[in-house]
This record gives structure tokens, C-alpha cells and sequence, in this order.
């Protein structure tokens, strides 16, 4: 798991938009308010190889849940061969998270995560997923994106009351961790 995967799946797919995976740096500052003590209702957008998705299974209660949507059939197999039936695995993209939610009977989610490269999607669908993103998380769930760029700030402001950004330096390049929520 790591690179490797990254720059193999890399040159098949611009969508992977990183040639290696977010640091544990990242992953910690990322999750760092997640209450993983409780038992909850997590997704995922963009897991790559796992370095999330491992991190909250490790984590997370033994009746809370993770849903994992990636759009690239490398990592799909990757993520498939997690052996946790606390984990669904969805070759989908983040687009379709509340018809897939829909489809599982799950009305909200208390987290979403997502590392899919936004900057790269254009201007509606990205507008369309934050909004479908900010009814998944209702007024009491969270939004935590991470990526290279504040780029998301204004799109994320336009769904959600409130919008806190921090920088982690610990990540080749430097991540940008944004959380989105309703109410504090
Ligand atoms: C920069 S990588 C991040 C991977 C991993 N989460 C990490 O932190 O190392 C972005 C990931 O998002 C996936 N992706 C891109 N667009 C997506 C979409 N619309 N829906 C779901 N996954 C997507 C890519 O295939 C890739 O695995």
C-alpha cells in the first residue's frame, strides 16, 4: 500500500491527483475531532488506497459505520480486500452519495470526509456535491475536506453556516483541512 498503487493508478486516471497517499499527519489533524467513542455514521469520498479509511476503522466503535465511495477500479480492488463488515465499499463517485445512502436506508451521516480533488471538477457538479453533502450531514454533522488548495472555502460557505480551515505542513505538498458544519 502507498506510493506504488499511487503512480500506478496515477497514470491511468487524472481523477487520482496525488502520486502518493496524505501523510498519518494528515490523517491524525484530519480526525482529530471525530468523537470516535460514540457510535457513528461515517463517509468517505476519494479513499485511494485506505490511509483513511484503515486509520478510522482502527478507531471507530464496533456498530458504527463507514462508507466508502471511490471512483477508480485500482483502488475499488484495494479497498475491497479490507476484511471489515463495518466497511461498504462503493465504485461510485461522491456525485451519488445520497442515492446510495437512499439505497441503504442511512437518512444522515455524521461525517463526511473527503479527499476527491475538487479543483479539478467543474463549477455545478462541484456546487451540486457540497449541497447533497450539506443535507447527508443535516445540522448536526460535519463536512472535513482536505486538500492542496483553500480553493473550496467559498463553495463550502455557500451550504454550510460555518467554515474553519488549518494547514498541516506535515504532507508533501502542505494540506489544506477545511470542516464545514451548521451548528457549533
Ligand atoms: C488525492 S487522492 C486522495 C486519496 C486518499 N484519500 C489520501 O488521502 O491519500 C483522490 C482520490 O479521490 C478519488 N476520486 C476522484 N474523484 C472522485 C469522485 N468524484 N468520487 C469519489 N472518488 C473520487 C481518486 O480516484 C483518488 O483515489
Amino acid at each position: 500500500m502507498g506510493t506504488l498503487d499511487y503512480l500506478k493508478n496515477f497514470f491511468g486516471d487524472k481523477n487520482v491527483a496525488s502520486i502518493t497517499p496524505s501523510s498519518e499527519f494528515t490523517v491524525k489533524k484530519v480526525c482529530q475531532y471525530i468523537p470516535f467513542e460514540k457510535d457513528l455514521t461515517i463517509v468517505e469520498y476519494g479513499p485511494g488506497d485506505g490511509v483513511f479509511t484503515r486509520y478510522i476503522l482502527e478507531k471507530m466503535t464496533k456498530d458504527s459505520r463507514l462508507f466508502a465511495f471511490e471512483t477508480n477500479d485500482g483502488f475499488v480492488k484495494i479497498l475491497k480486500d479490507i476484511n471489515d463488515t463495518r466497511l461498504k465499499v462503493y465504485h461510485e463517485s461522491a456525485a451519488n452519495v445520497a442515492k446510495v445512502l437512499e439505497e441503504e436506508g442511512v437518512s444522515t451521516a455524521d461525517y463526511v470526509i473527503s479527499g476527491i480533488p475538487f479543483s479539478f471538477i467543474p463549477e455545478e457538479p462541484k456546487r451540486e456535491i457540497v449541497k447533497a453533502t450539506s443535507k447527508v450531514v443535516g445540522k448536526t454533522g460535519r463536512f472535513l475536506v482536505y486538500q492542496t488548495s483553500k480553493h473550496m472555502v467559498p463553495y463550502l460557505k455557500e451550504a454550510f453556516a460555518h467554515v474553519d480551515t488549518e494547514l498541516e505542513l506535515k504532507n508533501i505538498p502542505p494540506m489544506s483541512i477545511m470542516r464545514a458544519y451548521q451548528e457549533t
